[in-house]
C-alpha cells in the first residue's frame, strides 16, 4: 500500500465523516465484535471502498470501517471501529494491516487499540480471561514495515504499549468488576495452533498468552507516531495445558461465551483513554 492509497482511504473516510473528528480508533478482533451493539450514530464505509485496507478472507464477512459514539457520553465521543483484520498467516504478509494503521494515523487518530483472541499460558488464567499486552515477542520475526525507506522504520520499541493507557484500562476494568491481568504476547505465525513443545518453549521465555496477530499491528502503529493499547481475551488453554483439542470452531465457541463481557470491559476501557 502507498501513501497514495493511504491519502485516498483518508480522504473517503473524511468524506463520510464529515466534521466528526475521532481521537481513538479500535480494531476488533475474534470475540470482540459485540462491542459494535452498544454504539450509536454508525456511518460505515466498507474495505472494500479503501485501497489501503485488505480484502478479508472470509466469504460474506467483508470488513468495514465504522465511526460511532461511545454510548453514556455527554458529550460526543466518537470512536473509529475497525471491523477486521487480515492476518499474516493468510499470505504470509506481515504488512497486511500497514495501510489501514497508516490511514488511522492520518485521519488524526493519536491512540489505537487492538484486541485479539489469545491461548492462555497460565493455569490460573482460564478462559475467558482478559490481558492487557505489556510487551510482546515477535517470534514471527518479520516486520510490517519491510519496504519502507528512510530511517522513520527504526522505531523504538522500548514501550511499545502504553503505560498511562494501561493504567486507565485497569481501572476501567475494576470499576466493571472485571480482572484485568497483563503480560508478554508471543505472536506465532499459525494458522495452525501451537504443539505442546512450542508452549513449554514460549512459557520459558516469559511469555503469557500466544496469538496470530496483533504484533505487526503494533508495530506500524508504533512507526505511525500512534499510542497503542492491546487486550487478548484467552479463548483456551494453550495447546498442552488442557485437555480439550484446539481448532477454530473451539476460539469461536468460546468467544462467543464471552462475547458480552468483554464488550464491555471494552467499552468503559474506551471511556476511560479520553479525558
Ligand atoms: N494459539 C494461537 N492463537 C490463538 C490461540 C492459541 O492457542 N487461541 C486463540 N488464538
Amino acid at each position: 500500500m502507498s501513501t497514495a492509497e493511504v491519502a485516498r482511504s483518508a480522504a473517503r473516510l473524511r468524506q463520510a465523516w464529515g466534521a466528526r473528528q475521532p481521537q481513538v480508533a479500535v480494531l476488533l478482533g475474534s470475540g470482540w465484535a459485540g462491542m459494535v451493539d452498544g454504539l450509536l450514530d454508525a456511518v460505515d464505509v466498507p474495505y472494500a471502498e479503501l485501497p489501503a485496507f485488505p480484502p478479508l478472507g472470509i466469504a460474506g464477512h467483508a470488513g468495514c470501517v465504522r465511526l460511532a459514539r461511545l454510548p453514556g457520553t455527554t458529550r460526543s465521543l466518537d470512536v473509529m471501529v475497525l471491523m477486521g483484520r487480515q492476518h499474516a498467516y493468510e499470505t504470509g504478509d506481515a504488512t497486511a494491516m500497514r495501510g489501514a494503521v497508516q490511514t488511522v494515523a492520518a485521519l488524526g487518530c493519536t491512540i489505537l487499540v487492538l484486541t485479539n483472541a489469545a491461548g492462555s499460558l497460565h493455569g490460573d488464567w482460564p478462559t475467558g480471561s482478559l490481558m492487557l499486552l505489556s510487551d510482546h515477542l515477535n517470534l514471527v520475526q518479520r516486520s510490517p514495515l519491510q519496504g519502507l525507506g528512510g530511517s522513520d522504520r527504526f522505531v523504538d520499541m522500548g514501550q511499545a504499549y502504553d503505560l498511562d493507557l494501561r493504567r486507565r484500562a485497569v481501572q476501567a476494568a475494576a470499576a466493571e468488576s472485571a480482572v484485568m491481568h497483563e503480560g508478554v504476547y508471543a505472536w506465532m505465525m499459525g494458522p495452525q495452533f501451537e504443539t505442546p513443545a512450542e508452549i513449554r518453549m514460549l512459557q520459558r521465555l516469559g511469555a503469557d498468552a500466544v496469538g496470530m496477530s496483533t504484533v505487526p499491528e503494533t508495530i506500524a502503529a508504533r512507526c505511525a507516531g500512534l499510542r497503542v493499547l492491546a487486550i487478548s481475551l484467552m479463548t483456551n488453554m494453550a495447546a498442552g495445558l488442557a485437555a480439550q483439542r484446539l481448532s477454530h470452531k473451539q476460539t469461536l465457541r468460546a468467544a462467543a461465551d464471552h462475547k458480552q463481557q468483554a464488550a464491555a470491559v471494552l467499552l468503559a476501557v474506551l471511556h476511560s483513554l479520553v479525558d
